[in-house]
């Protein structure tokens, strides 16, 4: 089999999770994140266990030009990609005025902007005549606004619409798409959006990137609209649609607000 798995942020957390995910499912793996060390280590370690084709790509996706880059190189390694997990992202929790604006437009960058790119040239350039799949990570922080962190989940609300859309649009073409929306999940995302602190006052209510990768890639396959991982999860999503905003968005500041 020469179909590839073409994963986003692929180096750490959930992304990585993911790649462990489709390679015990005998998928072959085309890997990108900036860092090259964890991703060779990463691909090393999938081919020994799993005995599958990896690939690996260190591309910074602040740059409008390397969704093509990616596609280009698959391109010439002459490799399949079926499926495209569009994962990496990031955050940043402080008040929107007082935070550095190029680091909040890196944010809509990263989230939003190179996952367009990622879908469309993936549309574009892989054989359309058999089935594809799209997994588009999103965030329970899609389901309301929330307060310092306003732009990150604002770029979660964007992901999770236009893979609702987008699912429906591309229905008729054979592609499936889903978006996977995890709550709080043991990564280093919270580090780098310092957040350790409001971390640490929630540990209890973390999954772990491997259980929240295993129901994302079973509801691809299953063809599923959005999954959220874990009960607790689910209850929020529910109330958050539900409650009105006027009510839960106070809450949700109360969480965030450092
Ligand atoms: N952790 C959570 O609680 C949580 C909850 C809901 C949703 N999510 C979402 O899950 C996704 C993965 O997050 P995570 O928690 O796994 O975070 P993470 O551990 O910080 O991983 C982020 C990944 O994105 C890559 N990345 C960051 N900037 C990049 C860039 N400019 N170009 C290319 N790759 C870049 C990183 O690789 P390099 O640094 O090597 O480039 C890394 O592989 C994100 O979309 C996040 O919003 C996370």
């Amino acid at each position: 089999m020469n179909n590839y798995t073409l994963i986003t942020g692929a180096s750490k957390g959930i992304g990585k999770a993911i790649a462990k995910e489709a390679a015990s499912r005998g998928r072959n793996l085309l890997l990108v994140a900036r860092s090259l060390d964890l991703l060779e280590q990463l691909a090393s370690d999938m081919r020994k266990q799993y005995n599958i084709k990896v690939e690996v790509l260190s591309v910074n996706l602040f740059k409008p030009d390397s969704p093509d880059l990616i596609f280009q190189f698959a391109n010439e390694k002459g490799l399949n990609v079926d499926m495209l997990i569009n994962n990496a992202g990031m955050g940043y929790c402080g008040h929107f005025d007082e935070t550095d604006l190029a680091l909040q437009l890196r944010i809509i960058q990263l989230n939003v902007d190179s996952c367009v790119r990622m879908a469309h040239v993936f549309l574009s350039k892989t054989d359309s005549s058999q089935r594809r799949y799209i997994l588009n990570v999103s965030s329970v922080a899609a389901y309301q606004p929330i307060p310092y962190m306003t732009i990150y989940a604002a770029s979660k609300s964007f992901i999770q619409s236009f893979s609702r859309g987008l699912r429906h649009e591309l229905k008729p073409k054979n592609v499936y798409v889903t978006a996977l929306s995890p709550g709080g999940t043991e990564t280093e995302f919270f580090k780098d959006a310092q957040m350790e602190d409001i971390v640490k006052k929630n540990a209890q209510f973390m999954m772990s990137a491997d259980e929240v990768a295993k129901v994302g890639f079973d509801a691809l396959l299953k063809n599923k609209s959005v999954v959220v991982p874990g009960w607790m999860n689910k209850v929020g999503a529910v109330v958050s649609k539900l409650v009105p905003h006027n009510i839960v968005v106070p809450v949700a500041a109360k969480i965030y607000q450092k």
